[in-house]
């Protein structure tokens, strides 16, 4: 005799029930029809713009590190440890957490394709370390800074702290990792974690690094440095990109999410990174250098937190302006040998991505 039971879902709706935002739990895997469009575009632009670290010629390199004073060759010196360890943070990031909780196939595509342009930029900093520092002592080191050297393990700190952020009870240490977004406040600790990933390591801790190698390349010093570096800021812009969008999707399905705590929390987040930025830039800059010293990076650091607030719709902190013009100018340059060199490989329209405002 059939079953009367009519309070049994049919069971192709609870065992396979599409998700309805984009945080919702699960690994969806239909792609059509597709529900975000945008992050499978963000991906097949991404697929356009590869580039290998052999491509990148450091030889000149060399010859100018040479002549570099004292207080210049302790500012490489602490760049290059810092690069040493940030892009594998981020990456790490990017597997345990975004991965996991963007429940869309085609943001999962994009995402994989970051993981390997992460890759890319871990090589990159690796070929550049082993150039760079010729004396193995040096070099282990230099790798070991997160650990060695306050002002990068401040910040590798700064990191590691909101990369528990998914960790419940407050990123309590032992308690169970959050398997699954399900309330409003697992959902904002996970952006808590996304922007800080992408407004205050990509967008502020990497744009720090970007202004001192391009400082140096405005003085025609460490071409190969620059090269790959623009490459890489190329990638981390697109990151960012990436990450607001996912930011803007998930704020217009569940605008109650955004409320005055988070945009508080947000706002001290980029403050603490700024903080964290400036106790590098006074290690690096020490008493200063002709063109870089730690209050035009204040200015520097300020303007481009700024940016990043107002990009996620909050208010702006602090009201700086940028003082660098070779930022500007080094990025449109860079970019133009970069077409020149490589027309067939890199097919991304340009408008809006290389002016100042959407780059920085
Ligand atoms: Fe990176
Ligand atoms: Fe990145």
């Amino acid at each position: 005799m059939p079953s009367t039971d009519t309070t049994a879902a049919p069971a192709a709706t609870t065992a396979h029930a599409p998700a309805r935002n984009l945080l919702d739990p699960g690994f969806e895997l239909t792609l059509r029809p597709m529900r975000y469009p945008h992050f499978y575009e963000r991906y097949r632009d991404a697929i356009k713009n590869t580039w290998t670290v052999e491509e990148v010629d450091l030889h000149s390199d060399v010859s100018d590190l040479a002549k570099l004073s004292a207080g210049e060759q302790h500012m490489i010196s602490r760049l290059v440890a810092f690069f040493a360890t940030g892009d594998s943070i981020v990456a790490n990031n990017l597997v345990l957490t975004l991965y996991k909780h963007i429940n869309s196939p085609e943001a999962r595509l994009y995402l994989s394709r970051q993981l390997f342009e992460e890759a890319v930029h871990v090589q990159f900093y690796l070929t550049l370390l082993d150039t760079y520092l010729p004396d193995h002592d040096e070099r282990v080191e230099a790798f070991a800074a997160v650990e060695n050297i306050p002002s990068i393990r401040e910040k590798a700190q700064f990191c590691f702290r909101w990369m528990a952020a998914l960790e419940g009870a407050d990123g309590a240490e032992g308690a169970e990792r959050i398997d699954q977004l399900e309330s409003a406040s697992d959902r904002r600790r996970f952006l808590l974690n996304l922007i800080c990933f992408a407004a205050c390591i990509e967008g502020l801790f990497f744009y720090g690094a970007f202004a001192y190698v391009y400082w140096f390349r405005s003085r025609g010093l460490l071409h190969g440095l620059a090269t790959g570096t623009n490459w890489v800021f190329r990638d981390e812009s697109m990151h960012m990109a990436f990450a607001f969008d996912v930011v803007d999707t998930v704020r217009a399905e569940e605008p109650e999410l955004f409320d005055d705590a988070l945009e508080q929390e947000v706002t001290s987040m980029l403050e603490e990174a700024v903080e964290a930025e400036l106790q590098f830039a006074r290690d690096l800059c020490g008493e200063g250098l002709p063109g870089m010293n730690t209050e035009s990076m204040r200015a520097y650091l300020e303007a481009v937190a700024d940016q990043r607030l107002l990009r996620l719709g909050f208010p702006a902190r602090y009201g700086s302006s940028n003082p660098f013009s070779f930022m500007e100018l080094q990025n449109v340059q860079e970019l133009t040998n970069f077409f020149e060199r490589r027309p067939s490989a890199y097919q991304v329209a340009v408008e809006g991505s290389v002016s100042f405002d959407d780059d920085f």
